[in-house]
């Protein structure tokens, strides 16, 4: 059980504004343990990471591999080898999608799949690299509801399609994707399998052994950690074999000039694809928010999370017309998010009434213009998403609002 009334204490946002945080999809708040734990690391242990032989360094050295460490734990991989910290999902795809290039694995002819509901982060790397590799890339169709037609990946795939590249959770209508059952139908054909689990890893227990991907990309800022770090998690032995495509200070054991040429000896993983100083800090950060959420437990989350989202689909579809909720119907097919427009009228008004009650959600089109299209939703959706400090109440107050409005529209 998640104890969500007593939580709230550990988020001073909440308790500071009174704020009811429906955004949590956008990016998560932060519990105090994290906050402490950045300022204290900054007070006493900072300095830059692999690069001095004085103790701070070392000590921040040290930290900075345990975040690694601790992430791999929180998603059972077999080493922190696997672990590559980055800025974001978003550019854990591209260094991904970068690196597949970079090394020959994708090339004219060949064949990505994505689905017609992916976030951009997980859309467009795969689309430019395409063009450039000379490659095409083909999506798995949504129905009615925005769910990716899964049914129909067979006929898809073929002998040249490299990557299944898909959204594990919707950012837009929180539907879960069974990941195993697609990896393993990918991997028939031989295809690399990539998840974006930037809605799934903050909200699920995601087992990377469990799930049978090749690669996951999430974020720092979505699970409770801060913002400025993300995680390409990728299995060692194919990591080993890869060659960066961003180099620089960190990435390298030894550069050497011989016979005119700059010859490169590059790090081991995760190292050599963690190019620059890294986000040193944020590691600290996100390690702590990680322990924050193991010790309430992923399940106990997720299963927070689904009674939330029941009962907020229940009392908007109370409200009735003209409200629409995108997605599935049925809540068990989603994690926390329940996204819906209110007839035609633009979603930043909504926001901005909501607001006004000191609820906050996003509005827009969520990075999914695609979706949204195919769900007839083309000025985009209210988006209210759910996490372990919101309880009953916060949607009670949705609904109340919401109510408002409906009436003030119908005067
Ligand atoms: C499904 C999905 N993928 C990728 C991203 C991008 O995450 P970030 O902005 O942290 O790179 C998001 C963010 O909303 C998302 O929901």
């Amino acid at each position: 059980m998640v104890d969500c009334k007593s939580l709230r204490g550990d988020f001073p946002e909440i308790s500071g504004r009174g704020l009811v945080f429906l955004d949590s999809a956008a990016s998560s708040l932060k519990p105090r343990s994290v906050i402490d734990s950045m300022r204290v690391f900054m007070e006493n242990s900072y300095a830059n990471v692999h690069r001095g032989a004085y103790r701070v360094s070392l000590e921040a050295s040290k930290a900075y591999e345990d975040a690694h460490e601790a992430v791999a734990k929180f998603i059972n991989a077999w080493s922190l080898e696997e672990v590559i910290f980055t800025k974001n999902t978003t550019e854990s795809l591209q260094l991904l999608a970068l690196t597949l290039f970079y090394n020959k694995l994708i090339g004219r002819g060949d064949e990505i799949v994505v689905t017609e509901a992916e976030h951009h982060s997980n859309m467009l790397p795969w689309v430019r690299i395409a063009r450039i590799a000379g490659a095409k890339v083909k999506m798995v169709p949504v129905d009615s509801e925005g769910v990716p037609r899964w049914d129909m990946l067979e006929e898809i795939l073929s002998e040249k399609t490299r990557v299944v590249a898909f959204g594990h959770a919707s950012n837009v209508t929180g539907y879960l994707s069974d990941a195993r059952k697609i990896a393993r139908e990918a991997r028939k054909v031989g295809a690399l399998v990539v998840i974006d689990g930037a809605q799934s890893v903050p909200h699920v227990k995601v087992d990377v052994r469990e799930l049978e991907a090749d690669f996951i990309a999430f974020s720092g800022h979505k699970m409770l950690g801060p913002s400025g770090i993300g995680v390409l998690w990728g299995k060692l032995d194919f990591l080993e074999n890869l060659e960066p495509p961003l180099g620089g200070g960190g990435t390298v054991k030894r550069v050497r000039l011989e016979g005119g040429d700059v010859k490169i000896d590059w790090e081991t993983p995760p190292w050599k694809f963690e190019s620059g100083t890294p986000p040193i800090v944020e590691a600290v950060g996100l390690a702590k928010a990680v322990e924050y959420l193991e010790n309430i437990g992923m399940h106990n989350v997720e299963a927070h999370e689904k009674r939330l989202t029941e009962y907020a689909m229940k009392n908007l579809e109370e409200l009735g017309d003209p409200i629409r909720i995108l997605g599935p119907k049925d809540p068990n097919k989603k994690l926390g998010i329940v996204s819906f427009t209110i007839g035609t009228l633009d979603p930043s008004l909504i926001g901005a009434w909501l607001d006004s009650y000191n609820i906050a959600v996003r509005t827009g089109l969520h990075c999914a213009h695609i979706l949204h299209d195919k769900l007839g939703a083309t000025q985009g959706s209210v988006r209210a998403s759910f996490y372990i400090y919101n309880c009953h109440d916060d949607v009670d107050k949705l609904r109340n609002s919401l109510e408002e409005l409906l009436k003030t529209l119908e005067k």
